[in-house]
């Protein structure tokens, strides 16, 4: 203030009096004085001069304010540990203006009593400010020692680090000279001194509030910050530590310190070790009840073994069981004569969660009954449904026709030969008599023989029927076109023949065409291994022509010579038994079946079982639509009085009551459709994909709505 003989700086000046550097720029300029826009520019003497008498008033306002917060501060510093608060303000006051943290430490008695020293520290702050940064301190020493000596010493020494740390932190803003902002900031600090002996004044009280707010709650705010993160830092590190020390325990002590930097890191090693000696230890458990598992199961075995040498041993015939696939769990254990328990915990261990009534596969039952030392015979539901078989002596036996079926690739012939045979047959000369379509002929031939016929459609799908028919047939003619080849239908045929056991004759048809090569045909077959009789071979062959009949009745006496060969024979007194050839519902008359009575004879009026379907036979015709009122053995007719179209291949059986027949075949048809919902179950995408896997389905036909 009274020292203007010195150039002063721009930016201590602009604290002196509270203003920014600018703004005494500014006021210079519009006093015609251009200075330096730089915190470092010195102002002349004159100059600042002129800024003191200008801005003296924000001067007194700055005193003013610095008087209350130190009486505040100082207040609150006799509570406080001295130090404590001084670190505390040196790091708090760092976005305010620097010179405030010097002020803090200092106590509020010292500037009120001593006026004198301020003009001293000025006249002295001018010289040090280009000297080191050391001189300040000696000026306040010496202020100190002069005026308050108890209460000032022991704050300077407090102070004076500080005073550099708080220069240090000048530097920052203002890094073009070291030693300035420390002069700076002791001149500060002395100026502030002085000033608050000088103004008492009441008018500033107001301004004097605002700044003593921020500082008060500046002080709560500073410990409430620097507790927490200093305990968090002291935990954290007592975490580490900790973390560490486990971990040095558990493995090499390196380590864990190594690790120390990432403690997250520690523990999930730790957690997976943890994790692999956990796993492992239920592995070894796993596989100690996988053992003993094992060892139990070979202990079931070994008894379900013993036991069942045993009983084979005791009775082997005793111990079979015949039933169909859809017995439940109970009946197979009634069967079994043990527990119903015994039998499901038996499913379970095979995986499958069965309850009392729950019927039970084909496979299952195989191999649960195996496990209680029975063995299995799968008879058809007709057998399980006790139906009498009717058992024939020797006596009763008498020879009948032979039933013989014409197999072969489509349009190679079948049909053709079938009418050729029947027209030029004809008994009584009824060549006009209606001819219907019954799949099956009987013939009467020269010699007064009959033979019966069956004739199979060559398409594809009737394949199952073929398979059927095989099993009815007696006899099979197997008949290839001389002008074509030996077709997949044709092996299909054989193969039939040949599974079935069942002796064939092989006919070349359409040997009148010219390009006919029966010879082609007979290597063909050969190729299959079938040698024909003219090659040296044991098959009979004949070469026929259906349209001009060359050959037939020479085909016809190989039949009658093979079918003598086999003797066939038959009971006509007991009651019909026979297959289904075809069924069809006709509407007029119901549904049509037409069948082939193997043995027995069939009667109108008799109550009739035909797979799940049964009914008194109303009428009964022959191919020729001719009425009959009986149809002895290998005698193919059509029946009327059927509830139902039984399926092709089916065998038909007679009831001495209608009602059991319907019993019967109502039982079947509750078994057919248990067998329709199982196998629509069956087929869901799980099942699908096992199949496919397993190789049983090539493709799946889907409707896409
Ligand atoms: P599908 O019942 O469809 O399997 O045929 P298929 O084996 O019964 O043959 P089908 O008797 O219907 O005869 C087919 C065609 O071959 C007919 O046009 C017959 O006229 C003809 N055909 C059958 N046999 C002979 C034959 O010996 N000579 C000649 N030239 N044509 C024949
Ligand atoms: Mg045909």
């Amino acid at each position: 203030m009274s020292d203007v003989s010195k150039p002063v700086r721009l930016s201590k000046a602009a604290r002196e009096f509270n203003l920014g550097v600018e703004t005494i720029v500014d006021f210079l300029a519009s006093q015609g004085i251009e200075v330096e826009r730089k915190p470092n520019t010195k102002l002349e003497p004159e100059h600042y001069a002129l800024v003191r008498a200008n801005f003296a008033d924000e001067k007194v306002a700055k005193q003013k304010a610095k008087q209350k917060s130190k009486t505040l501060l100082e207040m609150e510093a006799l509570a406080v540990d001295s130090k404590k608060a001084t670190t505390e303000e040196a790091v708090e006051p760092a976005p305010e203006p620097t010179p405030e943290p010097a002020p803090a430490p200092e106590p509020a008695p010292a500037p009120e009593p001593e006026p004198t020293p301020e003009p001293e520290p000025v006249a002295e702050e001018t010289p040090a400010e280009e000297e080191a940064p050391v001189e300040p301190a000696k000026e306040e020493k010496a202020k100190s020692e002069s005026t308050v000596k108890v209460v000032g010493k022991v704050d300077l020494d407090a102070v004076e680090p500080k005073k550099k740390k708080a220069a240090a932190k000048k530097e920052e803003p203002a890094p073009a000279e070291p030693e300035a902002p420390a002069a700076e900031a002791a001149s500060a600090e002395d100026e502030p001194k002085k000033d608050p002996a000088e103004p008492e004044a009441e008018v500033v009280r107001a301004k004097a509030e605002k700044l003593t707010g921020p500082t008060v709650v500046g002080k709560i705010d500073l410990p409430v910050e620097k507790k927490p993160t200093t305990a968090g830092e002291k935990r954290k590190r007592k975490r580490i530590t900790k973390v560490d020390v486990e971990a040095a325990g558990q493995e090499a002590g390196k380590r864990g310190r190594t690790v120390t930097g990432a403690p997250r890191k520690e523990i999930s090693d730790k957690d997976i070790q943890k994790e692999i000696k956990e796993t492992l230890a239920r592995l070894s458990k796993g596989k100690k009840t996988q053992a003993s598992a094992k060892t139990r199961r070979a202990k079931r075995d070994a008894k379900a073994e013993r036991a069942e040498r045993e009983q084979l041993a005791q009775m082997e015939a005793a111990h079979t069981l015949e039933l169909t696939e859809f017995v439940t769990a109970s009946e197979l254990a009634t069967m079994m004569d043990i527990s119903v328990n015994e039998v499901i915990s038996a499913c379970m261990s095979l995986g499958m969660m069965v309850s009392i009534n729950q019927r039970l596969d084909k496979e299952t039952i195989g191999i649960i009954a195996e496990e209680f030392g029975y063995g299995v015979d799968f008879v058809s539901a007709e057998v399980q449904e006790a139906i009498e078989v009717e058992l024939d002596s020797e006596d009763d036996l008498v020879a009948r026709p032979p039933i013989v079926t014409v197999m072969g690739h489509v349009d190679h012939g079948k049909t053709s030969l079938l009418d050729y045979i029947r027209n030029t047959n004809v008994i009584d000369g009824e060549a006009g008599g209606i001819t219907q379509h019954i799949g099956s002929y009987s013939v009467e031939l020269e010699d007064g023989a009959r033979m019966t016929f069956i004739d199979t459609p060559g398409h594809e799908a009737f394949t199952a029927m073929r398979a059927r028919g095989a099993q009815v047939t007696d006899l099979a003619i197997i008949i290839v076109a001389a002008d074509d080849a030996v077709m997949p239908q044709t092996k299909e045929a054989i193969s039939h023949a040949q599974s079935a056991e069942i002796p064939f004759l092989i006919a070349i048809n359409k040997c009148d065409r010219e390009e006919s090569n029966p010879d082609k045909i007979r290597t063909e077959l050969a190729e299959l291994g079938i040698q024909v009789e003219e090659w040296g071979g044991k098959t009979q062959s004949q070469e026929i022509s259906a349209k001009t009949g060359m050959g037939i009745p020479e085909l016809l006496e190989k039949v009658t010579l093979e079918a003598e060969l086999l003797e066939l024979k038959a009971n006509p007194e007991k009651r019909a038994v026979g297959t289904i050839i075809e069924s069809s519902l006709d509407k007029g008359r119901g549904y049509v079946t037409n069948l082939i009575v193997s043995a027995g004879t069939l009667r109108i009026g008799d109550a009739m079982l035909a797979g799940q379907y049964s009914g008194k036979v109303r009428a009964m015709t022959n191919e020729r639509g001719e009425q009959l009122k009986e149809a002895g053995p290998s005698t193919p007719v059509s029946v009327l009085g059927l509830d139902g179209a039984p399926n092709a291949g089916d065998e038909f059986h007679i009831f001495e009551g209608e009602r059991e027949a319907r019993t019967i075949a109502q039982k079947r048809q509750q078994l057919q459709r248990e067998q329709g919902i199982r196998t629509q179950k069956q087929v869901t995408l799980e099942e699908l994909g096992r199949r496919i896997a397993v190789g049983e389905f090539k493709e799946l036909n889907l409707i896409i709505k």
